[in-house]
């Protein structure tokens, strides 16, 4: 591994960046975790780039001091508006997951791609731009889908509802046959069946938290050693008891113990 970074600092808008600290704990060897959530302030989705840049500010300050060697931006929107300042301020290399999500949509092959995530960062245009650079002959069809977050937070992950508000939302993606469809929100893993099933066979479904984690294992270095978990620590701007609860099912374990913090804003 590489010996600068063992603590990891990762963070989200509330509970939905926990898909992505489940991928790194599968894939990236490093000694320590921490999370923080931003609960007292989700979502992060339906606000401002200001205030989106503002509150992201606050929480990677608020990770360096507590000494990470490496951010990871887990939440799509923070990401799409953030990491330009993130990486200004903070002097700890800055992983976001629209970078990494749109470089492996690119690795698909595909040409058509389609691209979910909340109205905000569906609005930054971010998920558009990096696989543009990427490839600039790749088509891009976008769309937010902002009911998909509350549904999932209710847990109706296999519900009728759900399948039926996925319909609406992707028919425009169906009908342009995008061949490679990129879940640009934290959220949207857990509803990847209904997705998948509703875009049909023979799209590919990139998952943005899984390819984030994939990155920041190559970032690290070295392999995930079975015996060792890492040490995580859960922080919240707001501990309610549906955290334990919705965030165990996101992470797909228990989460022990959250501490509550006051960002001093
Ligand atoms: N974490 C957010 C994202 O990935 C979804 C929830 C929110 O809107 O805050 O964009």
């Amino acid at each position: 591994m590489n010996g600068h970074i063992s603590r990891i600092g990762v963070f989200d808008s509330g509970i939905g960046g926990l898909t992505v600290l489940k991928c790194l704990l599968d894939l990236v060897p490093a000694r320590e975790m921490i999370y923080l959530g931003d609960t007292a302030r989700l979502p992060y989705g339906t606000k401002s780039p200001r205030t989106i840049v503002r509150y992201s500010l606050q929480c990677g300050r608020f990770l360096a001091e507590k000494g990470v060697d490496m951010l990871v931006v887990a939440c799509n929107t923070a990401s799409a508006h953030a990491v330009p300042a993130l990486r200004e301020e903070l002097h700890i290399p800055v992983v976001g997951v629209v970078e990494a999500g749109s470089r492996a949509a690119v690795e698909t092959g595909g040409r058509k791609i389609g691209v979910i995530g909340t109205s905000s960062t569906i609005q930054s245009r971010a998920y558009e731009l990096t696989i543009q650079g990427l490839m600039p002959d790749a088509r891009i069809f976008t769309k937010a889908c902002p009911l998909f977050v509350p549904l999932v937070e209710e847990g109706w992950c296999e519900d009728e509802i759900t399948a039926m508000v996925a319909r609406r939302y992707l028919a425009g993606l169906v009908q342009e046959h995008v061949d490679t469809l990129l879940l640009g929100c934290t959220h949207y893993p857990l509803i990847k069946g209904v997705i998948a099933s509703v875009m049909g066979e023979g799209v590919t479904i990139v998952d943005s938290a899984y390819s984030t984690a994939r990155e920041v294992r190559d970032l690290v270095g070295g392999e995930v050693d079975g015996g060792t978990a890492p040490h995580v620590e859960f922080y919240l701007t707001d501990t309610s008891p549906a955290f334990v609860e919705i965030g165990g099912r996101f992470l797909g374990g228990d989460i022990v113990s959250v501490i509550d913090v006051d960002l001093h804003v």
